[in-house]
């Protein structure tokens, strides 16, 4: 494979087979088997994937590696889920040359589109960021924030959480967990949901019946407004993590007309109590938000991203930026 050398003592070219080895520490572990599967002959791969390494032409060590996958949004083209270039040999144009390298590696094709997303968290994160710049990527933008730690901090963040509750309470406010939840609550749901449908208001990633068939859970919450038909305000989801173990909250959605009224506030300050309560102060809650959510993302940010210096809370932003194929 011709691929323009970015430098007289170093080759790029497509990784064989017998690569594997020697590219296992220029990725993370979890990516070994797309690794194994991208070293493949391209009409042996399971699915579209492909790597790239820089060999030094005098040693035949290999140096860099990039390797692309299909993309974590299961969008069409590929994604760079690693670059790599041993800390020796950085800042040479070699990372650079593997990113360019990308856009006739096969299998990649002419107007595919190429993606890439890392956490904020990242140490190398800077150089990556400004290697994708140089290389002509977009700019990097924050697509997903998550705010993850122990349940006991939560009062800092929802100061007079029970006062709240309570009085939603006596405004007819009711919380219900999915488990919970009645049939006249899942009817009413059905046709509340087909009504936003039809007028083009609920979001498809917004849809919450998916998670309520398949896996419902005692920590997504159902909230209404009234017990009448159309009282259906809003919900969380939720989904257990065991290993690590924690409670993550990918989905909240409230009716357009309660939006800006602190009911998504309503619901986590609802869903810390009920975690505190059955496992504990230990118990993780992990509050995920992308960008299409900007009500949820600057809640996160005001109340909670403020509290990231205390004891067992994170706070991670993925970044994504794309190479503008034509
Ligand atoms: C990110 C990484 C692959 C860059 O590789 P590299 O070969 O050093 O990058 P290049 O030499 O091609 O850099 C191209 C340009 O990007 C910018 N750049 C790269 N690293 C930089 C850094 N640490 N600080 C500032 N700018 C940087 C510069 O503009 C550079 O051009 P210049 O050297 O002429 O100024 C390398 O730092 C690395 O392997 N990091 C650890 C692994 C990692 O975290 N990868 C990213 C996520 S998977």
């Amino acid at each position: 494979m011709p691929f323009p050398s970015p430098h007289p003592g170093f080759q790029i070219r497509p990784a064989i087979p017998a690569d594997s080895p020697a590219c296992l520490s220029l990725t993370f572990r979890a990516l070994a088997s797309l690794l194994e599967a991208a070293c493949l002959p391209v009409q042996e791969r399971p699915f579209p994937c492909a790597a790239a390494v820089v060999e030094q032409t005098a040693t035949g060590r290999i140096v860099g590696l990039i390797l692309l996958g299909p993309p974590l949004n299961q969008g069409p083209g590929l994604q760079v889920h690693s670059l790599m270039v041993s800390a020796p040999f950085r800042r040479q144009g070699l990372g650079r040359a593997l990113l360019d390298a990308t856009l006739t590696l096969p299998p990649m094709q002419p107007g595919w589109p190429l993606r890439t997303e890392w956490s904020d968290r990242l140490p190398a994160r800077d150089a990556f960021a400004a290697t994708l710049t140089a290389a002509g990527w977009t700019p990097p933008r924050a697509v997903l924030l998550r705010i993850q730690g122990p349940v006991r901090h939560t009062p800092l963040m929802i100061p007079r959480r029970e006062a709240m509750l309570a009085r939603a309470a006596r405004n007819g406010v009711t919380l219900t967990p999915w488990t919970e939840l009645t049939a006249q609550d899942r009817a009413d749901l059905a046709t509340a949901c087909d009504g936003w449908d039809a007028a083009g208001i609920l979001p498809g990633w917004a849809d919450p019946r998916p998670a309520l068939t398949v896996a419902p859970s005692p920590y997504a919450l159902l909230l209404r407004t009234g017990p009448e038909a159309g009282g259906i305000g809003g919900w969380i989801t939720c989904i257990h993590h065991t290993s690590p173990q924690r409670w993550l909250f990918p989905l909240g959605w409230v009716r357009p007309d309660l939006t800006n009224r602190g009911i998504l506030m309503l619901t986590l300050a609802d869903v810390t109590l009920r975690l505190h309560r059955d496992h504990g102060p230990d118990a993780i809650a992990a509050f995920e938000t992308s960008y299409d959510t900007p009500d949820m993302w600057s809640l996160l940010e005001r109340h909670f991203v403020p509290h990231s210096h205390l004891n067992g809370m994170t706070v991670d932003r993925l970044m994504s930026s794309r190479h503008p194929v034509p």
